[in-house]
């Protein structure tokens, strides 16, 4: 059922590539969904360039035979599509679920229109029901923590399910962390932004345009 609605939330959002476009591709399960339907479509647009926000990403899109350009030479993109881990009534969202954030942030920005896809489980009221991840130079580790436990956060270093650290497509560290409340998204994000070695983190206040959003097999589209 969940993954019927990540299904026609990206299918939907998929709905908007036109030929020509040059479109950025998220990350994660429901992204996975997106990746399906543009490999079954390709064929209609041949002009159309796809750019990757992950390995995993570029991976799973080269097998449903869609090929990835190199993003290094792009100032610009058309269109982001790109799954949530939360998203409120604004479209303000929690992303980094799946450690992708940092360059999932850089393709949104690039992009002149970004729509996140969801299941309805990730609508929430208010922020902060998912940790931030924050990514961190490693040579930064406990300095980060500290200043992220001095605004409140319990950060928690992501692991594998080996017990080792988790890598981002860096090589670098994820802090998980989490806020009682988040009052302020705005002062928040702008607070981790200024600590010296985060390099990133998944609030994403500002970036997305649209959201297609399914709950039991109907999705909702809303607008900034
Ligand atoms: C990846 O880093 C994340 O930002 C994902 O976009 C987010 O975690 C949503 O993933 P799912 O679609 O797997 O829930």
């Amino acid at each position: 059922m969940q993954d019927d609605d990540k299904r026609l939330a990206a299918e939907a959002a998929v709905a908007e590539i036109r030929d020509g476009m040059r479109v950025g591709i998220g990350t994660g399960t429901t992204v996975a969904f997106a990746i399906a339907a543009i490999g079954r479509r390709r064929r209609e647009w041949p002009s159309a360039t796809f750019f990757s926000t992950s390995q995993d990403t570029t991976k799973i899109t080269r097998a449903a035979g869609v090929p990835i350009a190199r993003f290094a030479d792009q100032a610009e993109l058309d269109l982001a599509i790109d799954g949530v881990d939360e998203i409120d009534p604004q479209l303000r969202a929690i992303k980094g679920g799946g450690g992708a954030m940092l360059r999932e942030k850089i393709i949104a920005s690039a992009a002149r229109r970004m729509v996140a896809i969801a299941d309805g489980t990730k609508r929430v009221p208010a922020l902060g029901r998912a940790p931030v991840p924050v990514e961190i130079l490693p040579f930064a580790r406990a300095f980060v923590a500290a200043r992220t436990s001095a605004l409140g956060a319990s950060p928690a270093l992501r692991m594998t399910e080996t017990e080792t650290a988790y890598r981002t497509d860096q090589g670098n560290l994820i802090l998980d962390c989490r806020f009682d409340a988040i009052a302020d998204p705005g002062k928040l994000a702008v607070a981790l932004q200024a600590i010296p070695g985060a390099l990133g983190h998944g609030l994403f206040l500002t970036e997305i345009d649209a959201a297609y959003i399914a709950q039991d097999g109907i999705v909702t589209k809303m607008e900034r």
